[in-house]
């Protein structure tokens, strides 16, 4: 058993079972042994790899993304470039490199990073150092005049509740212990009376809480002081029913109660509530456009082919390979199953990636 996980039935033991948001907020955040406190999860070496450090070519295009959108914005002489859940720092760093052609760009931004493992943000000052960024345990923080933000994979990583549909009404799935002394999921009691919400028996319905909140909170603040901020995540376009509360470890699920601290511990983003969340702070909402559209809209391909022509033939093996991945199609292809969403203030015009490719069910 896990040290983490000894903690938790104990505390199961002496408070009772716990809801679904304490248990990921533990698993992940716990000050000690925590998930992201203690490791640096990503790459093929770890548990999983993100768009970021599949290619350098995807940074690339969201720094010209948010270039352009500086650009939109007048160029303000003085602005926060803002990264929530940075990792290693690989994400702004292309977007740094990308961007150093662009007149005006750097000398008017001033990077921000909101990140809550010290061992990322080590792995970020050896990647951004130069830029002098300034680190955040909150999205609060970083929040002062025009921002760019921009958030690969971070909203999946914020702890939400579940409730499950009984004869009885909505009931919470809670985080306990079974006969054997193990962490089981069972559920609250009592219903939920407060959730009006019609569903067949057995559905499961997820209440995105923390991640609502900073979306909310990125909006007002963008919508009021001037900016523009991309958020990219897997999840669905529609809000539905279902539990996805998935974890990883070594690049395969297992079962999110077996070893919290030591798996990666997900969920699926609802990007129709994420949206009605910008225009509810007085944002404008641009997409969601899949990862595949937005790519391809912003010149994937063109940036594949101009890498292609300097490189050698294990290199260009390897820039097709990246791409193929970063488009893939399918239910589990990165393309397709990660959607791309943008907010900005209102008086901006319509922002690079949204505008040539709309999914089929947008209207
Ligand atoms: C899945 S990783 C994504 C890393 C990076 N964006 C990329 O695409 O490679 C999630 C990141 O969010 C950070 N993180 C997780 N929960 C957080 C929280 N509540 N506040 C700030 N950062 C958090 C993690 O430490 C990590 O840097």
């Amino acid at each position: 058993m896990t040290t983490l996980k000894a903690e938790i039935v104990e505390l199961i033991r002496q408070e009772g079972p716990i809801g679904i948001s304490r248990y990921m907020a533990l698993a992940l955040g716990h000050p000690r042994h925590g998930y992201y406190m203690a490791r640096d999860p990503l790459g093929a070496d770890g548990d999983f790899t993100t768009a970021p450090e599949i290619s350098q070519m995807f940074g690339e295009l969201l720094g010209l993304w948010a270039a352009h959108a500086w650009q939109a914005m007048g160029a303000p002489r003085r602005f926060s470039l803002i990264e929530l859940g940075p990792g290693r720092g690989t994400l702004m760093a292309d977007m740094l490199r990308a961007t150093r052609i662009v007149p005006g760009f750097h000398a008017a931004l001033w990077v921000h990073l909101v990140e809550t493992s010290p061992v990322l943000r080590g792995r970020q000052a050896a990647a951004l150092g130069s830029f002098e960024p300034v680190w955040h345990d909150s999205i609060a923080g970083a929040l002062d005049g025009p921002a760019i933000v921009v958030a690969n994979e971070f909203l999946d990583a914020l702890p939400l509740d579940q409730f499950v549909m009984t004869p009885e009404g909505w009931r919470e799935r809670l985080v306990g212990l079974g006969d054997d002394g193990e962490l089981a999921f069972g559920l609250a009691a009592a219903s939920e009376e407060t959730l009006r919400i019609a569903a067949p028996a057995g559905s499961v319905f997820e209440q995105p809480g923390i991640a609502l909140d900073i979306v909310t909170e990125v909006a007002g603040h963008l919508a009021a002081e001037g900016g523009a901020a991309l958020f990219i995540d897997y999840g669905s376009v529609r809000s539905g029913f279902g539990d996805t509360l998935q974890a990883m470890k070594r690049h395969e699920f297992v079962s999110p109660l077996t070893e919290p601290g030591e798996a990666d511990l997900t969920v699926h983003v609802d990007f129709e509530r994420v949206g009605q969340a910008v225009l509810r702070a007085g944002a404008a909402l641009h997409g969601p456009a899949t990862q595949r559209d937005f790519l391809l809209a912003l010149g994937l391909p063109q940036r594949a082919q101009a890498l292609s022509l300097k490189a050698d033939a294990t290199q260009r093996t390897k820039i097709s390979t990246a791409f193929d991945r970063l488009i893939a199609q399918g239910e589990t292809g990165m393309g397709d199953l990660f959607k791309v969403l943008a907010l900005s203030q209102r008086s901006l015009p319509p922002l690079p990636g949204f505008d040539l490719h709309r999914l089929p069910d947008q209207g």
